[in-house]
């Protein structure tokens, strides 16, 4: 109804229009030639050739199409046969190699306090043992270490090795700990670049060059016939069978060092906090003396094995942890100074001095 008052106006006011004038009528019609619908031999010929072109140009087109499906088939999934062509092995490789480096970052800003830079063991044991890497540390055995925390490894309730995996309240979440079995089991044929962990820029050394590293896991590493595997607690390795010429240790558990009547000397050597409380010991040359050996750490084992100049153990004592003092009977030693460590964490260290 609102037009309603328009209608009502053109009513009124009629608008004049031109004097109808008819159009002819060929103007709307094509010219007669249009109409000879007769097929004249060079018609015929055109429209020969016309379809003959339009088959060529669907047959160019589908085999375009083809040939792309052909060639981005081999391009995704690789040449059969020629190795490092896929994009897809490509992309996941890059991946890989991403996981492997950041990896490397959580480890040495996390693990390498105690299990050394190189995985080569301190505090904490080594893990770049190629006999370790083999079956050992395996991936799941690594997850749930790092998800149940030191005290999977032995049982050993007092581990210092904390829990990492944020579901028992770890700092790792789900995909660091990825990153960081990537790396700790990424093998020493490629070369990954050390990238600054916020901008993920290679860093590079005082000569401009990129910082690399390299995997610890040797691919074609296969275990001697006939050796010891390795015990499922790190600790039994060093249980094993002393190196011959070192004396049987006199041991007398949970005593105070009483020294026996033969021997003069007793020197002190103790144990706490993977470190050695005595660092420079005195001992009497040319005699034998006793090691009276404290560990103070309950639940951490540890033992003195003592070197001679060129690293060869001339002592090695027991590995035991829980506070408890052993009294070894020691060989005379020539003067001179004998380095001593813990065959359990080699970065405990002190020197005997005999004079
Ligand atoms: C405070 C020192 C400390 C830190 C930090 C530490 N660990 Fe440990 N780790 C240990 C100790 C000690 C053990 C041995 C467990 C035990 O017997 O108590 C151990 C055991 C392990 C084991 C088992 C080794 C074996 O031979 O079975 C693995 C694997 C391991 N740690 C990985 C890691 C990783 C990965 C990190 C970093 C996220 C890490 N650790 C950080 C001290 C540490």
């Amino acid at each position: 109804m609102t037009d309603q008052p328009g209608r009502d106006r053109e009513q009124r006011l009629p608008i004049p229009r031109p004097p109808s004038e008819t159009a002819p009528a060929d103007r709307f019609s094509a010219p007669p030639a249009a109409h000879d619908v007769s097929l004249t031999p060079e018609r015929a010929a055109g429209i020969v050739r016309q379809s003959g072109n339009a088959r060529w140009v669907g047959f160019l087109a589908t085999l375009v199409v083809v040939l792309f499906v052909i060639i981005y088939y081999f391009y995704e999934l690789g040449v059969p046969g020629i190795a490092g062509t896929s994009r897809l092995e490509k992309e996941g490789e890059a991946q890989y190699v991403t996981d492997v480096e950041r990896g490397y970052n959580i480890y040495e800003a996390n693990c390498a306090r105690c299990h050394g830079e190189q995985g080569q063991g301190g505090i904490g044991p080594v893990l770049n043992d190629q006999m370790k890497l083999f079956v050992h540390l395996n991936e799941e055995y690594l997850r749930t270490v790092l998800y149940a925390g030191g005290r999977y490894v032995c049982g050993n309730a007092d581990s210092i090795m904390p829990l990492w995996d944020s579901r028992t309240g770890g700092p790792l979440n789900y995909q660091q700990i990825n990153e960081l079995i990537a790396f700790l089991r990424a093998t020493n044929e490629h070369e990954y670049i050390i990238r600054d962990p916020a901008t993920l820029e290679p860093i590079l050394d005082q000569a401009g060059k990129v910082r690399t590293f390299t995997g610890w896991r040797d691919p074609d590493f296969r275990p001697a016939p006939g050796a010891t595997p390795v015990p499922a607690c790190w600790t039994d390795a060093f249980a094993t069978p002393k190196p011959s010429g070192s004396p049987g240790p006199t041991t007398t558990p949970g005593a105070s060092g009483t020294p026996g009547p033969s021997q003069g000397t007793v020197v002190t050597i103790r144990a706490q906090n993977i470190a050695f409380l005595d660092q420079d010991i005195k001992a009497p040359a040319g005699q034998p003396f006793q090691i009276s050996f404290e560990n103070l750490d309950a639940g951490i084992p540890h033992n003195v094995d003592i070197k001679d100049q060129s690293g060869g153990d001339l002592f090695v004592g027991d590995i035991f942890s829980g506070v408890e003092t052993r009294i070894y009977d020691i060989p005379a030693l020539a003067a001179g100074t004998y380095p001593f460590i813990c065959t359990v964490h080699p970065n405990m260290t002190g020197t005997i001095t005999a004079e």
